[in-house]
């Protein structure tokens, strides 16, 4: 299906156009609302942008939020922007927005033609390019890479609420892959065609966070120049997504609760009720209990934001996750800088299987990258790194708890070291590969 869309609020423009582009099929909105509203109903491929939209017909404003709004809602979609003849400085402007290219009027048909057709070209491309690029992500999980037990529970169970409207916490340490998990909750639901709009609540002033959240109308304080919407409505038939919750300020955690019990928002200096109908997904890296028990965080909100709690684990407490996601990494930095390599010497790996990771994923990818880039060879070696590790040893329990612990942690690594390939693990092992299977069977690991 192709769809090119003019937006273009002179009707005379409009004629001359769709007898000029008459072997394209054209749809036209004459301003930025009903063009916004096509773009979501047809993602259309080209849109052709005229920058002087009603109500500020002789300036730029209204085009050029028109094109913000359009790379948000579809931001695949090529728009080609109209300009009078004088306006070059706006058009490497809008360029810089986002949009594909620029056309200056009067227009010339045949080279509108080709900017047109070279547009729809680059769109299908790229769509094919992210269709290839998926089919090779093994894990429905928009990226989730684990071979962890606890790690595949929190997947098993983002899989079942994904398609329900519960709302859901997400709770682990800095750098876990909390927003990872938000973002896969989002893609896995019914909401996925509409947006997911994040808000963090630690990252705004709490004077901004209020209007940031509800939006407010025009003239509810100074400086509020027009009307404008909130995070919360602004995801409307989309999902929400609070990140840091436990820095939300307890004046705004009232207004939050009531939300989330009417569904309805009142914007700043609004006198209206509006409905809002979004799924609620929130994250925190704080313990919300001792929050709670501080005073600082209301615990009747606490019981409507956790109908669901996903607690990711700390990196270090993922048996092979570490080395399995190093590899992975590796793989993806060079290819982004154009090197092949090999994988990692055995002191490297060492090192990345006994680093408690404090900052987690995250961690592990800022040093990665840096191994990629500070490394001569194909293989990267422990001091490419750049970590510190002491050794630290479990505390044990009873012999028969270590081996096993001991046993089921070898197999995981070993199966993490030879990328899930049981023949090659068995032999790492120094056992036959229907053993190790047996063994795996007895830890239960897939
Ligand atoms: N299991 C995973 N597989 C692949 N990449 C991951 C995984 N977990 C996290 N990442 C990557 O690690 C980085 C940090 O993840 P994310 O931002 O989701 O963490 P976070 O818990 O929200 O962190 P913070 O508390 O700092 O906001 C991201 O680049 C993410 O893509
Ligand atoms: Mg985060």
């Amino acid at each position: 299906m192709e769809n090119l869309l003019l937006i273009e609020d002179d009707v005379g423009l409009q004629k001359q156009l769709r007898w000029q582009l008459d072997k394209f099929p054209l749809q036209i909105a004459g301003n930025r609302v009903d063009a916004l509203a096509l773009v979501r109903r047809l993602e259309p491929e080209v849109v052709l942008l005229d920058l002087g939209l009603p109500p500020d017909p002789d300036g730029v404003t209204e085009g050029l939020r028109t094109l913000e709004e359009i790379k948000v809602v579809s931001p695949l979609t090529k728009v080609i922007v109209l300009t009078g003849n004088t306006e070059r400085e706006i058009s490497v402007r809008a360029v810089g927005l986002g949009a594909y290219d620029f056309c200056q009027k009067p227009f010339d048909p045949q080279e509108m033609s080709l900017i047109l057709e070279r547009a729809f070209a680059l769109y299908h491309l790229e769509v094919e390019n992210i269709r290839l690029k998926n089919r090779h992500q093994p894990n429905p999980l928009q990226g989730i890479l684990t071979n962890d037990p606890q790690m595949q529970q929190v997947c098993r169970t983002v899989e079942r609420v994904a398609t329900s409207d519960v709302t859901v916490t997400v709770l682990g340490e800095s750098g876990t892959g909390k927003e990872l998990f938000a973002r896969a909750l989002h893609h896995l639901s019914p909401r996925s065609e509409n947006r997911m709009v994040a808000i963090n609540c630690a990252a705004i002033p709490e004077n901004l966070l209020e209007s940031e959240l509800f939006g407010y109308e025009k003239g509810a304080f100074t400086g509020a120049v027009k009307q404008t919407p909130g995070r919360v409505e602004l995801a409307h038939q989309g999902t929400l997504f609070l990140d840091e919750i436990g820095d939300l300020p307890l004046s705004l955690q009232a207004k939050l609760l009531r939300f989330l019990q009417e569904r309805v928002i009142e914007r700043i200096g609004g006198r209206t009720e509006i409905p809002v109908d979004v799924r609620v997904i929130c994250a925190t890296h704080c313990n919300l209990g001792d929050l709670i028990r501080q005073g600082l965080f209301r615990e009747d909100l606490y019981y409507r934001l956790t109908e669901i709690t996903l607690k990711v684990p700390p990196l270090r407490d993922r048996i092979g996750d570490a080395v399995l996601l190093a590899y992975a990494m590796l793989k993806r930095f060079g290819e982004q800088h154009n090197r092949h390599f090999k994988g990692f010497k055995s002191d490297a790996l060492a090192i990345i299987e006994q680093y408690s990771w404090p900052g987690n994923v995250r961690e592990l990818e800022n040093v990665i990258k840096r191994a990629s880039i500070m490394s001569e060879g194909p293989l990267v070696g422990g001091e490419d790194l750049g970590l510190e590790v002491g050794q630290a040893e479990p505390a044990s329990v009873s012999l028969r708890q270590v081996r096993e612990e001991a046993e089921r942690e070898a197999i995981l690594k070993s199966l993490a070291r030879t990328n899930g390939n049981v023949a090659q693990a068995a032999q790492l092992l120094g056992v036959t590969r229907p053993t190790l299977y047996s063994l795996m069977e007895q830890y239960h690991l897939r």
